[in-house]
């Protein structure tokens, strides 16, 4: 039976509960969130109470609806994640990787990655995806320079890489899960903005579909779910032990997890994977390309469209910074996007982004390109600049972890051990990590962003 069908026929039995959680279901909710939510929010965040099923040991309808996923998405075992795409790619790792042992990961990643560096002791080789300074974004996986890492590090144990990128673009997954193989070495896909190419080809091809053996998705970035859910899936020719990855799940998720939310994932994934879904879901598709070909036709405007998924419209405006674009769009159009850069824009799309919203966005672009908007100089500098810069490790991170540190001014820091995570968020890929050595390409960029120190190894 589904969670959603227990739940219902739960309620009718009428059961009196002296049980967590205290709200009752709803019969006591504080007056400022039910202003705000309702009461009905409540009616499905039970525990794992008599009859229920227990997330961190499914044998029940949890299990059942984690199986039922997993032949959706053509995975081997599929899990439910409470806890977002971070814990998914925390467990990912934890469950393959030893202290000590070598993890190659793109150094776009989410900085979920390095809270998995830090907890199993992994080695981190850092692999630079390519870099597009034309839009100031990373883009997809060189495969050669993949390949010369795996030959000069054969003892790697695993890849970690991101597929898409925030952005949208792709990489090669096919090639690049031939060459894992080649290499005997693990492949993890942190596909948390693809959640939904299952459910539409012309997105993109899911890794787990291109030979990945971990996936992990996030189902609120455009799926439609509510944060923070996100699955994790092991495909059926991995060679990864399902049970360990519920371990390393257990670890570091609550043991109180809300039948809301998983309520939230069972049906999410049901009305994508239905004919009314798909369908929705290609509808969303269709609007978002006529967009697309619209803002084309604009003078000034470029649209990103190098092998990416289409739901993420990057868009830059000539001789204007993606920052001057950003801040013109929130405040003239009262338009909030997803990230900028010095370059470009992210205007993140998904399943719930209503035609209305595109028209507007439609309109305001014309506006703002007809009309040549641009921000008083006065109030405005440009002249943050990033390019990616080979980090060279001085300390991993699990070894630096709680070391002492103090701030220093930035102008001090050449040559220093940095000890903070240090990165533009969004997209959240690190720029500096614990651990490495600051150089003077980092002191310039970060001194462009107005700030004045940073925190070194005592
Ligand atoms: C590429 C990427 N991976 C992972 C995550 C973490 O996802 P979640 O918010 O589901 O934990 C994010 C969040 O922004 C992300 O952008």
């Amino acid at each position: 039976m589904s969670i959603t069908n227990y739940i219902e026929r739960y309620r009718k039995n009428k059961r009196t509960l002296f049980t967590t959680p205290s709200h009752g279901q709803g019969d006591f909710v504080a007056p400022g969130t039910a202003k705000m939510l309702g009461h009905r929010f409540f009616s499905c965040d039970y525990s794992e109470i008599e009859g229920f099923d227990n997330l961190s040991n499914p044998r029940g309808i949890i299990k059942t609806a984690q199986d039922t996923a997993a032949d959706i998405y053509g995975a081997k075992s599929t899990f439910f994640l409470t806890n977002g795409s971070t814990s998914g790619i925390i467990a990912a790792m934890y469950s393959t990787l030893k202290r000590g042992d070598k993890v190659v990961i793109a150094r776009n990643c989410h900085k979920s990655v390095y809270n998995g560096l830090v907890l199993t002791g992994a080695v981190p080789i850092w692999l630079m995806p390519e870099y597009n300074e034309e839009w100031g974004i990373f883009e997809s996986i060189n495969i050669d320079a993949l390949e010369e890492i795996f030959l000069k590090n054969k003892d790697a144990k695993a890849f970690i890489m991101t597929n898409p990128t925030y952005e949208g673009a792709m990489s090669d997954i096919y090639r690049i899960s031939a060459v894992c193989r080649k290499y005997n070495i693990l492949l993890i896909v942190d596909e948390a903005h693809g959640a939904l190419w299952n459910f539409n080809k012309s997105l993109g091809t899911p890794s787990l579909i291109q030979g990945a053996d971990i996936v992990v998705q996030s189902l609120h970035k455009t799926a439609g779910a509510l944060n923070p859910s996100a699955l994790l899936h092991i495909s059926k020719e991995a060679s990864v032990n399902p049970k360990l990855v519920q371990q390393a799940l257990n670890l570091i998720t609550t043991t109180s997890p809300s039948y809301s939310l998983l309520v939230n994932i069972e049906e999410t994934i049901n009305f994508l994977s239905s004919a009314k879904g798909q369908l929705y879901l290609q509808e969303h598709i269709k609007s978002v390309n006529r967009l697309i070909r619209t803002l084309r036709s604009i003078p000034n405007l470029q649209v990103y469209n190098y092998n990416n998924d289409v739901t993420k419209i990057l868009i830059k405006v000539t001789n204007m910074s993606g920052y001057e674009l950003s801040d013109i769009l929130f405040d003239r159009y009262g338009i909030e996007d997803e990230m900028a850069n010095e370059k470009s824009v992210l205007l993140l799309t998904g399943i719930g982004t209503t035609r209305t919203k595109l028209k507007k966005l439609e309109k305001d672009l014309i506006d703002l390109c007809s009309n040549n908007i641009k921000i008083s100089q006065e109030t405005y500098t440009t002249d943050r600049h990033f390019t990616p810069v080979e980090p060279r490790v001085r300390y991993i991170p699990s070894v630096l972890w709680g070391k002492m540190s103090k701030e220093v001014e930035l102008k001090f820091s050449l040559a220093r051990v940095c000890m903070e995570l240090i990165a533009d968020y969004p997209p959240g890929a690190p720029i500096l990590l614990p651990g490495e050595v600051i150089k003077k390409e980092h002191i310039e960029y970060l001194l462009s962003t107005n700030r004045t120190s940073i925190r070194v190894l005592i």
